[in-house]
């Protein structure tokens, strides 16, 4: 599912805590590995560059950074090359031990702290951070909707009044639409309770998938994500379609020349503030304010 299509795992309960620690160094290689993972990075970059209060000079006081559900650490790493300090924590220790690795190697370990935590429960007081981070799926990963409102909640709590917060998640029609590509013999089942509300649980896989899967997952409508983010007081202030027409398309891109891949960069770029575009995607951002 997603970006895990061929890499699937029967051997887990899809719970991602165990999902994460055995992917291991390959979520380093995620956002670098094809012309439409590195779609979903430039895009979201171009986003906390545009929005992210500027990095301070020597004499100013830091810019604290959460990236929650940061994984190994390609954000962490890019914003503290930028001169943020940047706090990331991930359910995954193993993912955690790899940000810590790649902070060091990069020269940045002095800005990256990484710690295991969670992002329905935060370790943090209240208004600790400038600016919040939840990339490429993390509450995605919290499937139950109670806990997924708590997740935000804990977001916004250690974020500063006025903070820019920046989350993506897993788009529910990109999902649908691996299925009908890589699944359809063996997992046609899961289309329909999916599309309904978006839910691949481990239950569902037992009895659709004869229980092979990914790491259970929740895949977002457009509207629904806006309606959850401000449900949470965050004003929601872009939604962006990271890959929108390029989702799914890794083989066909992976065979085209750089002047045709170049071309599709372009109308991604184009899109990706088109809502339709962005209902599409299989990532889609928010750049929302905390109210
Ligand atoms: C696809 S990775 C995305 C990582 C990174 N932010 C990126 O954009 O590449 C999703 C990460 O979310 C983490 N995750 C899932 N549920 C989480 C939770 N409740 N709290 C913290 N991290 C979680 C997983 O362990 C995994 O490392």
């Amino acid at each position: 599912m997603s970006d895990k299509e061929g890499e699937r795992d029967s051997g887990t309960d899809l719970d991602p805590e165990g999902y994460y620690d055995e992917f291991g160094a390959a979520e380093w290689e995620r956002l670098d590995r094809d012309p439409v993972t590195r779609m979903e990075f430039e895009n979201t970059t171009d986003y906390l560059a545009e929005y992210l209060p500027d990095a301070p000079d020597a004499e100013e006081r830091s810019v604290r950074i959460l990236d929650a559900g940061g994984a190994a650490g390609r954000y962490a790493c890019w914003l503290a090359e930028g001169g943020y300090d940047v706090t990331l924590v991930d359910l995954s220790a193993a993912q955690v031990a790899i940000a810590r690795e790649k902070a060091a190697e990069r020269g940045v370990a002095e800005r990256v702290t990484a710690e295991r935590g969670d992002v329905r429960d935060l370790r943090f007081a209240d208004d600790t951070f400038d600016a919040v981070c939840c990339l490429g799926g993390p509450l995605s990963h919290v499937v139950d909707d109670d806990e997924r409102a708590t997740a935000m909640a804990e977001l916004r709590r250690v974020a500063v009044p006025e903070a820019p917060v920046f989350v993506s998640v897993i788009g529910r029609l990109a999902m649908l639409r691996d299925i009908v590509t890589f699944g359809l013999d063996d997992s046609h089942g899961l289309l329909a309770p999916i599309a309904r509300d978006g839910d691949y649980t481990a239950e569902r896989v037992a009895e659709h998938a004869d229980g092979e899967g990914w790491a259970e997952c929740h895949g977002f409508r457009v509207d629904e994500f806006e309606r959850e983010l401000e449900a949470a007081g965050f004003a929601v202030e872009k939604l962006v379609g990271l890959e929108n027409v390029a989702s799914r398309t890794k083989c066909e891109l992976a065979e085209a020349d750089d002047e045709a891949v170049e071309s599709v960069r372009e109308v991604v770029r184009t899109l990706r503030e088109d809502r339709t575009a962005v209902d599409c995607s299989e990532h889609m951002l928010a750049v929302c304010r905390v109210e």
